[in-house]
């Protein structure tokens, strides 16, 4: 049988992050994150300097780029070229300009056969926006998480002033709405919710909470198969 997927989709601030990691930790799965491999890569060009409307390039350079991510002692490492860039590629120019790359078929390709690779040795959770509908089709669950767009305003707004980062409500209103808008909207591997999805909506419940609904839906899926 194949190694068990949890996949775990949903926008900005729904709490993927630390939702997938507390769940991966519990069952004792590997954690990835997707997100953080096309953050790597919007990370190099913008280092390289090639235009995101390069295509050509942009593809040439994902090819030649060795990404590992490593789950540590509770500290999520990102690792390009050797390079450690965990926490450059958080910063805002680079969640912004990520759209471009996360719009290229050929490399979200290279990046699905990186992730898929993982279950060749692992259980895994794995978060992102496609991997119950692209990644992993026949993932064992698939989790949609949801929250409002002030509940997660608000999550984000506490996770920048945490990293010393003073940001407006107004400002990332503004941003998180226009990716909320780019993620779903797009022509290629938009995030959707299909109808083999459970959808929690994480607005009023506690981490605890998410992470006990998510156990118990492993608990069952497991029992039956
Ligand atoms: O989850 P995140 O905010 O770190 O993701 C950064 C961007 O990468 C997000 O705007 C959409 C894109 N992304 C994607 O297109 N597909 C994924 N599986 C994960 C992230």
């Amino acid at each position: 049988m194949k190694n068990f997927v949890i996949a775990i989709d949903g926008p900005a601030g729904s709490g993927k992050s630390t939702i997938s990691r507390l769940v991966a930790k519990k069952l004792n799965f590997l954690y990835v994150d997707t997100g953080a491999m096309y953050r790597a890569l919007t990370l190099k060009a913008m280092k390289k300097n090639i235009p995101f409307q390069n295509k050509e390039k942009l593809i040439d350079m994902a090819k030649n780029t060795e990404i590992e991510l490593y789950d540590e002692d509770g500290k999520f490492k990102v690792i390009m070229d050797g390079e450690d860039v965990s926490e450059e590629i958080r910063k805002e120019e680079v969640s912004k300009n990520t759209s471009y790359i996360a719009s290229i078929l050929e490399i979200r390709k290279i990046l699905w056969e990186m992730q898929r690779k993982f279950r060749e040795k692992y259980n895994v959770v794995m978060e992102g926006r496609d991997i119950g509908s692209k990644v992993f089709p026949d993932a064992q669950i698939k989790i949609y998480l949801d929250a409002s767009i002030e509940e997660r305003v608000k999550r984000r707004y506490s996770q920048l002033k945490e990293m010393g980062i003073e940001e407006s409500i107004e400002k990332i209103k503004k941003e998180m709405m226009e990716r909320d808008q780019k993620d779903k909207n797009r022509e290629i591997a938009p995030l959707i919710k299909g109808d083999d999805y459970y959808y929690i909506d994480t607005t009023n419940l506690t981490i605890d909470e998410v992470v006990e609904t998510v156990i118990s839906i492993y608990k069952n899926i497991k029992d039956r198969l």
